[in-house]
Parts: structure tokens; sequence; C-alpha cells
């Protein structure tokens, strides 16, 4: 019996959108205010969702005691009170929009998580926007 689980999770970040090369003023007509040189932060909302097969012997998709601790080390710890261009590696040479973060996250979890489980991660920047990244 296939169904999927989720599990919410939160940080808090700086970003600064920009292309390198462009001018402040070429930035902030496409990046808008996300393009203000000196960074400015979101609370970002997660949300992990995995879809499988409910173990028949315990009745669990997955112990969310697992999935929790792994959210906490792949996303909240290297994420949540960080300036995601300067401290994350995986922002050096990638633009921290919304859409790459989602990329990035669900990148990671992949990587933990056992191979007969999709993957979803819907991530919002505020209340109104967000994405949602499967693979
Ligand atoms: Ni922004």
């Amino acid at each position: 019996m296939s169904l999927t689980i989720y599990r919410k999770a939160h940080f808090n970040a700086a970003h600064r959108l920009y292309k390198e090369g462009w001018s402040d003023a070429r930035n902030f007509d496409v990046f808008g205010k996300c393009s203000n040189p000196n960074y400015h932060g979101h609370n970002y909302e997660l949300i992990v969702g995995l879809t499988g097969d409910i173990d028949p012997e315990t009745g669990y998709l997955i112990d969310l005691k697992v999935l929790k601790d792994i959210i906490k080390e792949e996303v909240e710890d290297p994420f949540d009170h960080k300036n995601l261009n300067v401290e994350v590696a995986e922002f050096h040479d990638l633009n921290p929009t919304v859409e790459n973060i989602a990329i990035v996250i669900w990148n990671k979890l992949r990587k933990r998580l056992d191979s007969k489980f999709e993957i979803s991660v819907k991530l919002y920047e505020t209340p109104r926007n967000y994405v949602v990244y499967t693979g």
C-alpha cells in the first residue's frame, strides 16, 4: 500500500541573488530587492514528502525520527542562520534562488534516503512563494 508521509522543517537564512559581472543596477532590474549587495533574510519553510509502501511489520512508511534527524543534519544544521552565498559551499557558484535551494535540498536528501522512496521537496521562501521539486 503506497502513501506519502510529510515532515515540516524550518530555517532562517540570508542570501543575495545576483549574476557575477552584471552591474548592481542590472542585478536590481532582474532580481529586485533580493539583489541587495548587503544581503537580506528569509524564513524558509520546508515540507519533505516521502512516498512509498508501508512496512507491514511496523505500519510505518519510515520512522519519522529518522527522517527528522536526516533533515536536521542535511538542511537545518548547515543552512539555519547562515549566509547561503558565503557560508554554504553549494551556493558559491549557484544563485541561491528558492528553485536552486529546493534542488540542492532534494539532492542532499536523495543521498541519505533509501531509493525505494520517492522524494518531494516543497520550499516556501515567503508565505506566498514556493516551489516543489520531485527530482
Ligand atoms: Ni531574497
